[in-house]
């Protein structure tokens, strides 16, 4: 997917959420009634399967998992690097927060540590963070920026694992959904071995 595409799916996917945020009560109904069974269930909150098989390293891909944009990042060496020597920097460096699963409580944030699997949304008001994943004064965020996420609403920065600096809006690091590996290609959002034990 090109990245205009990708932008464009992200900002409908924004947009949906948006509505929803503002108007469930008013639409669920309708919507819901309109779906197919297969459809309801995806939009209740089913597991979604995501292929990241042709995602090159350094890309991202986005899925929808509960009308939610969840990012799927393939870091590279140096994505991977960057995560280092900030901490002091940081709100919750080591996922302490209990907003996501034990097994993203480390520096990657992530089982695999090359794919990164976080929601898309800003933990301070919802919007959707845009990528700034090149390091330094290039970003426009800083010298000693060392590439990651910037939410354009009101400015939170988050590193390339989701983890948010300190002194932002948002108060906590992006959020981890439950999710499992079923293959070195094939994740599977909204489901982990606590939900399904
Ligand atoms: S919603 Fe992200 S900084 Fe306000």
């Amino acid at each position: 997917m090109s990245d205009t595409l990708k932008k464009d799916r992200r900002r409908l996917l924004i947009a949906t959420s948006a509505a929803g945020a503002v108007g469930a009560a008013a639409t669920a109904i309708p919507f819901v009634a309109s779906l197919t069974p297969s459809e309801r269930a995806r939009a209740a909150g089913a597991p979604v399967e995501a292929d990241v098989s042709k995602l090159a390293a350094g890309e991202m891909m986005t899925v929808e998992w509960r009308g939610k944009p969840v990012w799927i990042l393939r870091r590279t060496a140096e994505m991977l690097a960057s995560l280092e020597g900030h901490e002091p920097r940081l709100v919750d460096p080591a996922s302490a927060e209990p907003q996501q699963p034990d097994y993203a409580a480390n520096r990657h944030r992530s089982i695999n540590p090359e794919y990164l699997v976080v929601i898309g949304i800003c933990t301070h008001l919802g919007c959707s963070p845009s990528e700034k994943f090149a390091p330094g004064a290039a970003s426009g965020i800083g010298e000693d920026w060392p590439g990651g996420f910037l939410c354009p609403c009101h400015g939170s920065i988050f590193d390339l694992a989701g983890r948010v600096f300190l002194s932002q809006p948002a108060p906590t690091n992006l959020e981890i959904p439950p999710h499992k590996w079923l293959s070195g290609s094939l994740v599977l959002i909204g489901e982990d071995d606590s939900t399904t034990a």
